[in-house]
């Protein structure tokens, strides 16, 4: 099966340079230095990284957000760009920082993280293109409780104008702090699937645990709530029920973007006609690849190997 061309594919939100190095068991004391095995460099965030797995997996995608006039901010334009996203609607902002995280990985594939929230924190209405929006077969909202700005209600209305034409609006988010959590509740009316992992539905919710979170995500309004468990996997919820869907079995670098690969797998799934559990089938495949490799880019290149990954782990009976 060759990857057909969906799209186009509208990503908006976080875009963020990461910087990261594994494995990294402690931090050196003094000036020591600790050699280590690798370092990169990579395009990530909840907008970022997904648009550049879209593309991975066949979309066309422009993204839209803000980041600074700094060097990480030429790095992020050049990376995306040479990936096949579309950076021209990006919007540069004069003497702000790119945002930016630097995340020592630990042998066992764990991620602490240094974060600089940066330019994301403007990032405004004034910076959609709405007419791409009203164009898009799926547009994918990627950290909403960070971009305060688009907490407006012009930036509803244009996503209940595409919905009622057609267009599939996904939502993920970024931090782990409640108040924003909490805020980014009022995108949930406007959004068709919303994709948090299990500590950002908890946070926004109040819940106990993730099938509770889950009820609750959809009595706001979307018809789809994944709820993304890290190596446990992910539980689907829809009006027909709940599925929990495990993880596949891979050998884990780095999990960096796992979230953001399960929302692309998950868009193009759903692109391809394919009904909410399967297309968070094709999500989890997606992100056990990004697993495999180090940043959020790495470790999945199409969408044959990320579905022949599927296949694989089902004829053992482990998917
Ligand atoms: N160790 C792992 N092995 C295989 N798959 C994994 C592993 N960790 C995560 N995944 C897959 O990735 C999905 C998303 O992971 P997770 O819940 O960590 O997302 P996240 O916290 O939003 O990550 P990020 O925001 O960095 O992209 C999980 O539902 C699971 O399918
Ligand atoms: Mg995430």
């Amino acid at each position: 099966m060759s990857p057909p061309t969906h799209g186009p594919v509208v990503t908006i939100g976080v875009h963020i340079a990461d910087i990261l190095a594994r494995p990294i068991e402690y931090i050196p004391e003094g000036q020591d230095t600790v050699l280590v095995e690798q370092i990169r460099l990579t395009a990530a965030g909840s907008a970022a990284g997904t648009a550049v797995d879209l593309v991975k997996l066949g979309a066309q995608v422009s993204t839209y957000g803000a980041i600074g006039d700094d060097e990480l901010g030429d790095f992020l334009l050049a990376v995306l760009g040479r990936h096949g996203v579309d950076v021209s609607g990006l919007a540069r902002r004069p003497g702000e920082q790119t945002a930016a995280s630097i995340l020592p990985i630990r042998p066992d594939g764990g991620r602490p993280s240094f974060h600089v929230p940066g330019a994301n924190l403007g990032v405004a209405f004034a910076d959609v293109d709405a007419a791409a929006v009203e164009r898009a077969r799926a547009v994918h909202l990627g950290g909403m409780d960070v971009t305060f700005g688009l907490n407006d209600p012009d930036f509803f209305a244009l996503l209940d104008r595409a919905r009622a034409a057609g267009t599939v609006v996904t939502m993920d988010l970024l931090s782990n702090m409640p108040d924003l959590l909490v805020a980014a509740k009022a995108f949930l009316p406007h959004v068709d699937h919303v994709l948090p992992n299990l500590e950002q539905a908890l946070a926004m919710t109040g819940a106990q645990d993730a099938e509770e979170a889950a009820r609750r995500l959809l009595a706001e309004g979307p018809a789809g709530a994944l709820i993304t468990l890290g190596g446990d996997g992910s539980l689907v919820a829809t009006a027909d029920g709940v599925t929990r869907l495990p993880a596949l079995p891979v050998p884990v670098a780095d999990t960096t973007g796992c979230g953001d690969a399960y929302c692309a797998g998950f868009i193009v799934g759903i692109l391809h006609g394919n009904d909410v559990v399967t297309a968070a089938r094709w999500g989890t495949a997606a992100a056990a690849k990004v697993a495999t490799g180090l940043g959020s880019d790495a470790g999945i290149t199409d969408l044959d190997s990320t579905l022949a990954l599927l296949e694989e782990t089902a004829a053992q009976g482990r998917g």
